[in-house]
């Protein structure tokens, strides 16, 4: 059977390239040609996009979803999940997971990409659970990274337990770009041998090495694999998908996609992109390859992070020590995936032990909490004498950190009730609170005016 597609240019693509910035009316223009292309599935939806859009776009995200579907009907729209932390960055209640899954479900989402930084599943099941009351598909990922306990075996039994749970799909997410086309060969086929589930990977072309990764994917027997048109393929994104088409041409792997509707896509995209070409929000350095990253394992907008850091503390200089602190970090910190939140967590720290001089001197709140337990299970034991330096004797909890937290939706909808048009709304101050309230007065005032517009024009109109 031909291996499937899904396209992230409306997701990850432009998240990965352009900080996130293509708007709805882009997306509207290119939208109806990817629907009629033939993929598996369109991600279109996920954190940054929500946030990006709340902040930079004035645009309002769930609008931006519901024209989405609207233009796309024969197509499946996916969205990418952070399991308890929804689309933010920390842990919120099981209600309010619930509520955003449903919410997904019903303004057109068909397939949930639910992750959690640190593979510990408690912290999936309410996702989980949603996503299948809901009748969503529920696709699992496992936050993929290297380390002496993320063995081929402990992705295995992850999986099982995935399939346990009642995950629909599995998905490989290798943030990073760090998956080597040997280890995905024997990644896919230990997972094919043992779970029944349709494998997906995601990748990214940071390293250089993607294609090729991906390629031994698909030779291993994997279902699905993530790609991007051509405009926003390559560099920190996702392969190219007409690329991919043309190595698979006349194989029984062929994804058989109609390349005439992909190519009027990438023309509207490449208009598009050199838009911000042009105006600097698509750096050139986005798109060159970077292998550093297989050397430190670190994920490519991590190491752009680090760097902006350092030179806005005017340390420079201090870069490659940085980089060599972020494995004894990890290491200490029982060796978390580099996905978010923990990527800016463990750089945040690094940064920090290198500046002061000391190790663990200055901590981030985060990395306190994350001692405490409160982001979940780390994969690996953490060096105790870090955490008594850090913690001291605080309680560490050991149960899954959302039993702590209370319902909070009603709150949040008693709070902002006057400016919250819908539960939809509600959601957006609860995940985006500052942004969100913003964005949504805006939008108040927007439609006063307009409202005020029309009574002068009224009373004008009357006045004769
Ligand atoms: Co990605």
């Amino acid at each position: 059977m031909g291996v499937k597609i899904v396209d992230t240019c409306l997701r990850d693509g432009h998240q990965s390239l352009i900080a996130t910035r293509l708007s709805t009316e882009d997306i509207l223009k290119v939208a109806t040609h990817l629907d009629k292309a033939g993929y598996h599935a369109l991600e279109v939806w996920g954190g940054a996009t929500f946030d990006a859009c709340l902040r930079f776009l004035d645009e309002d995200p769930w609008e931006r979803l519901r024209l989405i579907r609207k233009a796309c009907p024969n197509t499946k729209l996916q969205m990418l999940f952070r399991g308890q932390n929804i689309l933010g960055y920390r842990h919120y209640s099981d209600e309010l997971v619930e509520k955003f899954v449903q919410k997904s479900l019903e303004n057109g989402i068909d397939i949930i990409r639910v992750f959690d930084a640190l593979n510990d599943i408690r912290n999936l099941k309410s996702a989980i659970d949603a996503c299948i009351k809901y009748g969503g598909h529920c696709q699992i990922a496992l936050s993929y990274t290297t380390s002496p306990v993320h063995t081929i075996q402990y992705y295995v039994e992850l999986a099982k337990e995935v399939e346990k749970l009642g995950g629909q799909s599995l998905c490989i997410k290798d943030m990073a770009g760090v998956l080597l086309p040997d280890a995905a060969y024997e990644l896919v086929s230990e997972l094919k041998a043992n779970c029944s589930l349709p494998i997906e990977l995601h990748t990214h072309c940071t390293g250089g090495i993607a294609e090729m990764t991906i390629l031994k994917a698909i030779e291993a027997g994997v279902d699905i694999v993530d790609t991007a048109l051509s405009p926003f393929s390559g560099g920190t994104s996702q392969p190219c998908t007409e690329a991919l088409c043309y190595v698979l041409r006349g194989t029984d792997k062929d994804p058989k996609l109609d390349l005439a509707e992909c190519r009027k896509g990438t023309a509207i995209l490449t208009e598009i992109k050199d838009k911000f070409l042009a105006d600097g929000v698509l750096n050139p350095k986005a798109l060159t390859v970077n292998p550093r990253i297989l050397r430190y394992q670190v994920p490519g907008g991590m190491l752009s992070n680090l760097m902006s850091q350092l030179k806005g503390q005017g340390a420079m200089d201090k870069y490659e020590e940085v980089l060599r602190e972020i494995p004894r970090v990890r290491e200490d910190l029982g060796y978390p995936p580099l996905v978010t939140p923990l990527s800016q967590m463990v750089g945040t720290q690094a940064v920090m032990n290198i500046l002061a001089g000391e190790r663990y001197k200055m901590v981030p709140k985060e990395i306190n909490d994350y001692l405490k337990g409160l982001y979940g299970q780390a994969p690996a034991p953490v060096n105790e004498d870090v955490r008594k330096k850090i913690i001291g004797d605080a309680v560490v909890i050991t149960h899954r950190p959302a039993d702590d937290i209370e319902p909070e939706f009603d709150a949040m909808k008693a709070k902002y009730g006057d400016i919250c048009e819908s539960d939809e709304d509600v959601l957006s101050c609860a995940l985006f609170e500052n942004v969100a309230v913003k964005f949504l007065e805006n939008r108040r005032k927007k439609a006063n005016k307009e409202a005020d517009e029309v009574v002068e024009f009224n009373v004008y109109i009357g006045g004769n």
